[in-house]
């Protein structure tokens, strides 16, 4: 059942064009939290092969933009509202500066698996403390955060960092998740101002 499921979303990539079949679980997140707005400036961190920059970059339309970032390359015609960045999140924070503030912050990153469930879980946090150090660092107060992380000893952390930075944070584990990954969502709503976030720890990646 579980497997037959899966076929269905990557049958559905398929004939909607999208390269990848996560597309369908940030059009749950948005559906759920309604992140993606026409006009907004987006950063999309783990964007390869470009599924999520695809659905941003309509959602946002002509008077928006997407950054999309990411160590491998997209597999899409780049969006004309888009631009992307080949490189880690940890060595771009100059260049994600540059072309900030954004009013929505995702993070789809996910680590090389190892086989080893804490290794990967640990790798995970630091790829969501990454893409949430560049939110507070980037992101207009006010705005919203998806990221992606593996559940572990390391998820209430980053879940009370989450609390910490927004006025509302939100556990979402979308219906296209493949039944045995033990990935969900943090979402964070209304970033709020830089004084009221308490220190979250290094920023990654910015200078
Ligand atoms: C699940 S895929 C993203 C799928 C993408 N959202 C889509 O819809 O097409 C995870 C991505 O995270 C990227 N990634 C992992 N570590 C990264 C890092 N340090 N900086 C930037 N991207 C990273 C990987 O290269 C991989 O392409």
């Amino acid at each position: 059942m579980g497997r037959r499921r899966q076929d269905h979303w990557a049958r559905q990539a398929k004939r909607d064009d999208f390269p990848a079949r996560s597309v369908y679980k940030l059009e749950e997140i948005d559906r759920r939290a309604r992140l993606v707005r026409p006009g907004l400036r987006v950063l999309d961190l783990g964007a390869a092969p470009g599924s999520w920059t695809l659905y941003l970059a309509r959602g946002v339309g002509p008077g928006g933009f997407v950054l999309a970032v990411d160590l491998q390359p997209l597999r899409i015609a780049l969006p004309a509202n888009a631009r992307f960045l080949r490189g880690s999140c940890f060595d771009l924070g100059a260049e994600i500066a540059a072309a900030g503030p954004f009013d929505l912050v995702v993070s789809d990153m996910a680590p090389s698996t190892t086989g080893d469930r804490g290794t990967d879980q640990h790798r995970s946090f630091e790829l969501f403390v990454a893409a949430l150090d560049l939110a507070l660092a980037h992101a207009r107060p006010g705005s919203d955060f998806a990221g992606k992380i593996f559940q572990g000893p390391s998820f209430e952390e980053a879940r009370a960092r989450l609390r910490g930075a927004y006025a509302e944070a939100r556990v979402i584990r979308p219906r296209a998740t493949r039944a045995e990954s033990y990935e969900v969502f943090l979402v964070g709503l209304g970033l709020r101002l830089p004084h009221l976030v308490p220190c979250l720890g290094r920023t990654a990646g910015v200078a």
